[in-house]
């Protein structure tokens, strides 16, 4: 067992785990962070998707090892009360159905707004090509980042 220490919704937090850890697992077991949702394991679904230096980042198939020095963000660190936004404009327009996939979602959708402000249709639909929602819930998802970045 090592120690890592990881910068996580803007605290220091030290976990004690295999340094090839998945991030995903030591956000959940290990500092009781369960809004990235474990869908796959191997990168496809972004059932987990969080940001690690502002981007969108897939923790599951990251290491705890190559997570030190970076700056993870997951969804409960993106507001004090689930009023930014992006989780704003989720409720006003009831996007989740079953919800699970739906952090992942946000976290992406968080991260294309950071770097295009208005994004168009295709740029949206680019950058949630890979977040999977197994209810359907796409036009609601497209919607709601529209909203957001009115
Ligand atoms: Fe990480 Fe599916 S659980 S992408």
């Amino acid at each position: 067992m090592d120690r890592y220490r990881l910068h996580v919704n803007g605290r220091q937090r030290e976990v004690r785990v295999p340094g090839d850890t998945p991030l995903l697992w030591a956000l959940r077991e290990e500092l009781g962070l369960t809004g990235p949702k474990y869908g796959c394991g191997v990168g496809a679904c972004g059932a987990c998707v969080s940001l690690v230096d502002g981007q969108a980042a897939r923790p599951c198939v990251r290491t705890v090892e190559e997570s030190e020095h970076t700056r993870i963000t997951t969804i409960e660190g993106l507001s004090a009360r689930g009023d930014h936004a992006v989780q704003r404009a989720w409720l006003e327009l009831d996007v989740a159905q079953c919800g699970y996939c739906q952090p992942g979602q946000i976290m992406a959708a968080v991260a294309l707004l950071a770097r295009t402000p208005d994004p168009d249709d295709e740029q949206i639909a680019e950058a949630l090509r890979d977040n999977v929602c197994r209810c359907g819930t796409y036009p609601r998802i497209r919607a709601a980042v529209r909203r957001a970045a009115e």
